[in-house]
């Protein structure tokens, strides 16, 4: 099963991602997790990416296809993979369909969080996320047990780079202008659902979940 889950930036796709690919034993694929991953590691790749991320701008699509595709092809779950944050322009969608065709294999269901601009900038901006584990917070919503401090692993808290309100800006107008012509692109495929992101985590989880159970598949709990 090859899920896609779209939406603005703080829509809650990291958030979700995260429940739904253990719901459904599916491999996690993040592609802001893996350009940060490089940008830590110091790689050719990661200082090539550095600045349009830093300014909220996309990165180009050919990097970021040659990134993620062959992860895609080759998850490490048997299940199969979640994508989270990827494709974001049409050339990644077609990119995409064409290298899983190519393996005999499909997009089975893209599931659009579906939130207005108005929340998102005080979401991403309270976001603190672990450099660990990257599990998600939010200094308001979702706080740790201890402040700035992971529960998961203790762990220091950080602030992204581009998680500042006028990187937001930005970002979210890369996503009217290139993203959003993705819904109609799977819309006509017949793959889209829409769930709305503006509920409370739990309620999202569980929309999302039954979506994707009756479209595609039971999840494993
Ligand atoms: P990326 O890391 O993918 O960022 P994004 O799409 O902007 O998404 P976010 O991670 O900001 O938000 P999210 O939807 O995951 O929300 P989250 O669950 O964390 O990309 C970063 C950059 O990398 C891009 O700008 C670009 O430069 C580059 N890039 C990545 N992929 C690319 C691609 N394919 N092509 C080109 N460039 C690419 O939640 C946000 C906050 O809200 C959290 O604090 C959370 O606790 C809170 N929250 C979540 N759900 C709820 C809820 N239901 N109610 C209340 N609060 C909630």
């Amino acid at each position: 099963m090859n899920l896609v889950l779209l939406g603005p930036p703080g829509a809650g796709k990291g958030t979700q991602a995260v429940r739904l690919a253990e719901a459904f034993g599916l491999q996690h694929l993040s592609s802001g997790d893996l350009l940060r991953a490089e940008r830590k590691s110091g790689t050719e790749l990661g200082r090539r990416v550095a600045s349009y991320m830093d300014s909220g701008a996309l990165v180009p699509d050919d990097i970021i296809v040659e990134v993620i595709l062959a992860r895609v092809l080759n998850p490490t779950k048997p299940a199969g993979v979640l994508l989270d944050g990827f494709p974001r322009t049409l050339a990644q969608a077609e990119a995409l369909d064409k290298a899983l065709a190519n393996a005999s294999k499909k997009v089975d269901l893209v599931v659009s969080l579906v939130v207005p601009d108005e929340p998102i900038v005080e979401r991403i901006t309270g976001r603190r996320v672990c450099p660990t584990c990257g599990a998600v917070y939010h200094v308001k919503t979702l706080p740790p047990a201890k402040e700035g401090v992971c529960d998961k692993d203790s762990s220091a808290l950080v602030h992204r780079t581009d998680d500042t309100a006028e990187v937001v800006k930005e970002r979210l107008s890369a996503y009217h202008a290139q993203t959003r012509p993705l819904e109609d692109y799977y819309r006509g495929k017949g793959l889209m659902v829409e769930v709305d992101g503006t509920a409370d985590v739990e309620t999202v989880f569980q929309a999302a979940r039954r979506e994707i159970s009756n479209r595609v598949g039971e999840a494993r709990a």
